[in-house]
């Protein structure tokens, strides 16, 4: 066989062979748009969502490689390995070998200050966002594995205590610990993990926190009427925040180049304000501090 027909032909396989990713918290936001754009570049996308009703929103969009895997609680353990089970039903009947990506993107949590966080909504968060991606990636890893495939995560811009969102934050520093050592951990099977750093994105999370916020402010509970000030405060400020918010798409797309740069990049960096945030995290410590305290003056 000539060398042309040769090259024709490993081009037409390499066309047929499709490439596989995992998404976790599909039903909206970030997990939503990324699961789309990823479909679009004709990606076979397991979408992971909680309720059916959204399972059905995925399936209307007609996207052929889309497919939503319902229901998935990352709090839920035997979910976790029901879905594994069904992603790997669905390799092997379309002749995938193995996952190129596992994107762990769900995540909620609360807006309160610490001392009237809601400790049900914390013990929810750090399952969702710490122990259901671990418990996920435990099942995932052998195909990830056989597909040398990537692991993202979906984090905040920076590691910086901002008042009142704990909860949130807490997962984020301690994401970002797993990430960096499950980095280290799978370097001798060439499988990187990455982080993916979103600003300010304009998801319903943005206006649930405005929503949660004012809640918050209606509740007869004394120890929070002693944050009423700073709250109300916080909430102006994060109201012009939210007008600026970036696109969810915009982070679909940083999703879909770190799967497929051919050497991607330990951290990327996506949406309002992430820049600032970024910047702001390679000050020492005691200094951030500092200016942190000036802000809350
Ligand atoms: N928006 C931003 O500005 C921003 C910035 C930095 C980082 N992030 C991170 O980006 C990720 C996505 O957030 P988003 O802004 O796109 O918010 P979103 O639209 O509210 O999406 C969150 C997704 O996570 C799912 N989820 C929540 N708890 C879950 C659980 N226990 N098990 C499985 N799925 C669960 C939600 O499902 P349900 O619909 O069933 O609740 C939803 O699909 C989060 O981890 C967030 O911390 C967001």
């Amino acid at each position: 066989m000539g060398l042309k027909l040769k090259m024709e032909k490993r081009l037409n396989m390499n066309e047929t062979v499709k490439k596989a990713v995992v998404i976790t918290g599909c039903s909206s936001g970030i997990g939503r748009a990324a699961a789309l754009f990823l479909a679009q570049q004709g990606w076979v996308v397991f979408a992971t969502v909680r309720r059916e009703a959204d399972a059905e929103a995925l399936r209307s969009s007609h996207l052929d490689g889309l497919i939503p895997v319902c229901p998935l609680d990352l709090t839920r353990l035997e979910q976790i390995n029901a879905a594994v089970d069904l992603i790997k039903g669905e390799l092997d009947r379309r002749g995938i070998a193995g996952l190129s990506g596992v994107v762990n993107n769900a995540g909620g949590g609360g807006v309160a200050p610490i001392e009237a966080m809601d400790l049900e909504i914390f013990r929810t968060e750090l399952q969702t966002r710490l122990w259901g991606p671990v418990a996920l990636l435990q099942a995932t890893l052998p195909l990830v594995r056989t597909a040398q495939g990537r692991v993202i995560w979906i984090v905040t811009p920076s590691l910086m205590p901002v008042p009142y969102v704990a909860s949130i934050h807490a997962c984020d520093f301690a994401a970002n610990c797993l990430a960096r050592t499950l980095q280290l951990e799978l370097k001798p099977w060439g499988i990187p993990c990455i982080q993916i750093r979103c600003g300010g994105i304009d998801t319903p999370a943005a206006s649930r926190t405005q929503t949660e916020m004012n809640r918050e402010l209606q509740q007869p509970d004394s120890r929070l009427a002693l944050y009423r000030d700073a709250l109300e405060k916080e909430m102006a400020s994060l109201r012009q925040f939210d007008q600026q918010r970036s696109a969810p798409e915009e982070v679909a797309k940083k999703v879909f180049q770190a799967l497929t740069e051919r050497r991607p990049r330990a951290r990327y960096r996506v949406g309002y304000l992430s820049g600032l945030a970024a910047a702001v995290e390679l000050l020492p410590q005691p200094w951030m501090d500092w200016v942190l305290a000036k802000r809350e003056k």
